[in-house]
Formats: C-alpha cells, sequence, structure tokens
C-alpha cells in the first residue's frame, strides 16, 4: 500500500514549477502526490496496490499504469518525465530507458531521490546519457536533477534474462528484471524451501504467494509432472511479468495474479507456499506477512496445508500456531526454518 508522502515527493512539490507540459511520473509511491501537480498525464507504479489506490482518489486528467509494459506506456508522450529513484540500481537504467522512449524531443528528465537512496551513484548514470545534466535543488534529504536524454525506443523483453535453478533433480529457467527479487540466482530461503518440498511433497492446487519470479511453481510443477496446478500472486509488476515468461517457457499450468495480499475473490487451495516478504524499503517489516497468516485460512481447504519459510528470527510461529491445528518445523539451517501447518481454522 502508499507509504505517505515521501521525502523525494516532497522534494518534486517544491520544484513544481520546472514540470513543463504533458507529465510522466515514474515510480509513484504516494498517490496522493498527483493532486498536487500542475498538469495531468501518465503514472506508473510497479506496486499493485499503489496502482489500485491511485485509480481511486487521482484527479481525472490522470492515467495510471502498472509497471513497465503497460499498454498505456507505449503510446506516452511526455515534455518531462519525473523518474524517482527505486532501489537497485540497475531498475533506475530501466527507469530512465522507459523515460526515453516516452520523451518528445527537447523534452526533460527530472530525477528524485535521497542521498541515503544513492542519489550520487544515480547522477553518474544520468550523466552518462546526458553530459550536461545539472542539479536543480537539495531538499528533504533529496537531489532533484535535470536531464535532457535523446530519445531512444523502449521494449521490456530486451531487458529480461534468464538463470537455471536446479534443486534435487528438477531444474527450472527462472526469468529475471531489473529490481526483481534474488535477480539470476536462488534464494538460500528459497533453496531450503525446495528441498524440503523434495522430501515431502505437496497436496495440488498449490498458490505460492508472493511469488517473484515464479521459481517455487515451476519448480514444484517440474517436480510433481503431470499437470501440476501452482497458482502465483504478487504485488510487483516485474515480479507478475517474469512469473508468467517463466511458467510459459516450462509449460506451467496456473494463473499469475498481480494483487497487494490475498485478493478477497481468490478460491481454496489444497496447500499454499510462500517464502514471504519482510521488508518496507530497507527496513524488516513483518506486517505484510502477519495479515497473510490472519487471512491464510480462508483460501484453504478443510484438509490444506501452509509451508512457510523464513528468516529464524522472524516471529511467526505463534500466528501460524495459533490459525492452524498441526505444526511443525520441516527444515532448518543457520539462517532459514521452513515451517508447516495443516488443519486451518476457519
Ligand atoms: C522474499 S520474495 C520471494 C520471491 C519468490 N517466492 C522466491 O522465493 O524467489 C517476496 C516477494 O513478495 C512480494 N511482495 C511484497 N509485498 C507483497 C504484497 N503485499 N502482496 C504480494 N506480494 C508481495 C515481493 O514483490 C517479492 O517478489
Amino acid at each position: 500500500m502508499a507509504q505517505g508522502p515521501t521525502n523525494s515527493h516532497q522534494a518534486l512539490l517544491r520544484n513544481r514549477q520546472y514540470l513543463e507540459g504533458r507529465l510522466l511520473v515514474l515510480g509513484l509511491q504516494d498517490p496522493d502526490l498527483l493532486a498536487g501537480l500542475p498538469a495531468g498525464g501518465l503514472a506508473m507504479s510497479e506496486h499493485q496496490g499503489v496502482c489500485q489506490q491511485a485509480r481511486q482518489m487521482a484527479p481525472s486528467s490522470w492515467q495510471v499504469a502498472f509497471g513497465y509494459n503497460d499498454p498505456a506506456l507505449q503510446t506516452a508522450r511526455a515534455d518531462t518525465v519525473v523518474v524517482f529513484l527505486p532501489k537497485a540500481r540497475q531498475e533506475l537504467d530501466l527507469r530512465l530507458a522507459l523515460a526515453r522512449a516516452a520523451l518528445v524531443d527537447g523534452g526533460k528528465v527530472l530525477v528524485i531521490g535521497e542521498k541515503r537512496e544513492g542519489i550520487a551513484g544515480a547522477v553518474k548514470q544520468l550523466r552518462s546519457l546526458d553530459g550536461a545534466a545539472v542539479k536543480l535543488d537539495s531538499a528533504r534529504h533529496c537531489q532533484v536533477w535535470q536531464a535532457r536524454p535523446a530519445p531512444a525506443p523502449f521494449s521490456l523483453e530486451e531487458w529480461l534474462r534468464w538463470h537455471r535453478v536446479e534443486v534435487a533433480g528438477t531444474a527450472v529457467e527462472v526469468a529475471g528484471l531489473p529490481g526483481i527479487f534474488s535477480d539470476g540466482h536462488l534464494d538460500e530461503g528459497t533453496r531450503l524451501l525446495l528441498e524440503a518440498l523434495a522430501a515431502r511433497p505437496l497436496p495440488g492446487p498449490v498458490l505460492d504467494f508472493a511469488c517473484g519470479a515464479g521459481t517455487i511453481g515451476a519448480w514444484l510443477a517440474g517436480h510433481h509432472g503431470d499437470n501440476f496446478l501452482v497458482d502465483g500472486i504478487d504485488v510487483q509488476a516485474q515480479a507478475v511479468f517474469c512469473a508468467r515468461q517463466t511458467y510459459q517457457r516450462q509449460g506451467v499450468a496456473g494463473a499469475i495474479i498481480a494483487a497487494d495480499g490475498l485478493p478477497p475473490d481468490l478460491g481454496r487451495y489444497a496447500a499454499v507456499v510462500t517464502n514471504p516478504p519482510f521488508h518496507t524499503g530497507v527496513r524488516t517489516d513483518a506486517s505484510m506477512t502477519t495479515q497473510f497468516l490472519q487471512q491464510v485460512s480462508r483460501h484453504l481447504t478443510a484438509s490444506g496445508e501452509l509451508v512457510l519459510v523464513a528468516n529464524r528470527f522472524l516471529p511467526y510461529p505463534e500466528l501460524i500456531q495459533s490459525r492452524f491445528r498441526a505444526f511443525e518445523v520441516l527444515a532448518e539451517d543457520s539462517r532459514f526454518r521452513v515451517y508447516r501447518a495443516s488443519g486451518p481454522r476457519h
């Protein structure tokens, strides 16, 4: 969900005099920002919850795009593109490439980010596109930079890359994009989870909550064979795009759903498996997973089971035990534990 006014959004509002003509905003975090801008345009967020909120509350002069391949972006033309600094440095390259594709000749890009988010490094990335980039302001721990890079075409497919994951004799090809979780390698928590599932197969159909690039679902389908169905949910546009690519390459049966948490109209599964999120930005934040654990029973059959991997220090066991009749630790190492619970209390 939206996190309230960020420093970078406030730094943009201080500098709204530089916003000319039709606007494109890349990396919206707080939908409230749009009402404070001088003109309308198109705003992109890679977070499904932010997009949903922005669609409900933004002024009608604003259109909202979910992620880097939303069809609205293909025809977008902007005189000013605002680029908020993403967490991952390579995702900034992706945002700048998208900005260039939407820029009209002579248009400008404003890059805004906090010092602790790495604005100094971002300036180098910006200067590689326009050596004459200038700093317009420093405020709210942020810097605001302006550049006029040359327009260039953009295709998200060209940013895709693949890596191979093999666990317990089952191998899958996994898609990656800048900004996605565990890009280019298998996360150690996910590895422990898959090893545990190799020894203790799941009943289907399965939901992979917080599916990222679709590693778990593709591996489960490969391991079980015979059209084993694994649906996936993720909030991040790159994850949804990559998971669909991963499933397609492996011929996995299952839908990848873009959602912020568990949508209320989701059906019931024989098993839910997850390596859930525990960060908001750079801070540890277990609230998203706590909410998931409070709601997951509704989406399990009476004999359904939950398998969850998490850092050992995270306080999930008590909550899981309060929601399920049976509970065990399936596997553990020095950093992670795999919990299995069954018999949801509906
Ligand atoms: C720890 S990663 C696990 C990814 C994948 N399952 C794996 O093992 O490689 C957690 C994932 O949760 C997603 N996520 C974060 N908040 C979410 C939310 N509110 N609803 C759904 N997914 C969320 C992130 O985008 C990220 O892909």
